[in-house]
């Protein structure tokens, strides 16, 4: 009788210690995610107060790629650049080895929450022409391509891409081939986009393929 008592009280324990060692750790993307949610939201919707975009869904292989540039510093370093200097020190926060690809695996899989449309003087009808040029990169469909290294577009805030147009046009982004090679691909396409108007009615056909 006291020897099952004590088998039962030790598979008890061994129960509960096995539910406690569970739930002291948590999947590490998931308990580093806390992190990101002070500015880019609960669900990853990003928060324009902040200046911080959506990351929800995007691309494991594109998160990965501007932690890593924001923790070296070949983004996020310009002086400049009031919104990429607030996140550079959070990408260096993951200094555990696999703490980035853990983040960007856990971000990749949140469910990507549509964001408002803040411009209105956009027209879609000559973005449309405009965007032909980005499509070789970002696709037809604005999902994005890995083989270019060109991230999603479609389901990112406006007003978020517009910033960055204008960081890649400004030097503030991929302006060192050295440092920032996919990012310097970029940049001169971003020159094309003759002004604040050409860049809004593209981005007007961008909102349009969600
Ligand atoms: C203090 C506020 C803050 C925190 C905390 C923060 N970020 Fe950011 N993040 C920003 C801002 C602001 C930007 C926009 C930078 C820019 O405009 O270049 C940004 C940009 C990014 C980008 C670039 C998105 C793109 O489309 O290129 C990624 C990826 C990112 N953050 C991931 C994270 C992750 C993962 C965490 C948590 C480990 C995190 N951030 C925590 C403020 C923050
Ligand atoms: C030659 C390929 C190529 C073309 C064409 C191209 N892009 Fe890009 N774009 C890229 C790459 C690569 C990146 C990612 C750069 C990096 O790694 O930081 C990017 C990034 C961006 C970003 C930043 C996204 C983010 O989440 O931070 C915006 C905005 C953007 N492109 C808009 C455009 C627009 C608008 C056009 C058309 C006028 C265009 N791109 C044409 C390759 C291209």
């Amino acid at each position: 009788m006291n020897l099952i008592k004590y088998v039962l009280s030790t598979a008890l324990v061994g129960g509960l210690l096995w539910d406690v060692s569970a739930l002291a750790a948590p999947d590490r993307g998931q308990s580093l995610f806390k992190l990101c949610a002070a500015c880019h939201g609960a669900q990853g919707e990003g928060r324009q107060n902040l200046l911080a975009p959506a990351i929800a869904g995007l691309p494991q292989w594109y998160l990965e790629n501007q932690l890593n540039k924001f923790r070296d510093g070949s983004r996020g370093s310009h002086p400049s650049d009031y919104a990429g200097l607030k996140m550079r020190p959070i990408a260096r926060m993951l200094r555990y080895e696999g703490d980035v690809s853990s983040i960007a695996k856990y971000v990749a899989e949140l469910k990507p929450v549509k964001p408002p449309m803040t411009f209105t003087t956009g027209n879609a009808a000559n973005g449309g022409t405009t965007y032909a040029t980005c499509a070789a990169c970002h696709g037809a469909d604005g999902k994005g391509q890995q083989a270019m290294n060109a991230p999603p577009l479609a389901g990112q805030s406006d007003w978020y891409l517009l910033a960055q147009i204008n960081n890649f046009k400004h030097g503030k982004r991929g302006a060192d081939a050295t440092k920032d090679a996919t990012g310097a691909t970029m940049a001169p396409m971003a020159a094309t986009l003759a002004d604040d108007q050409a860049a809004l009615d593209v981005l007007a056909h961008i909102y349009s393929l969600q």
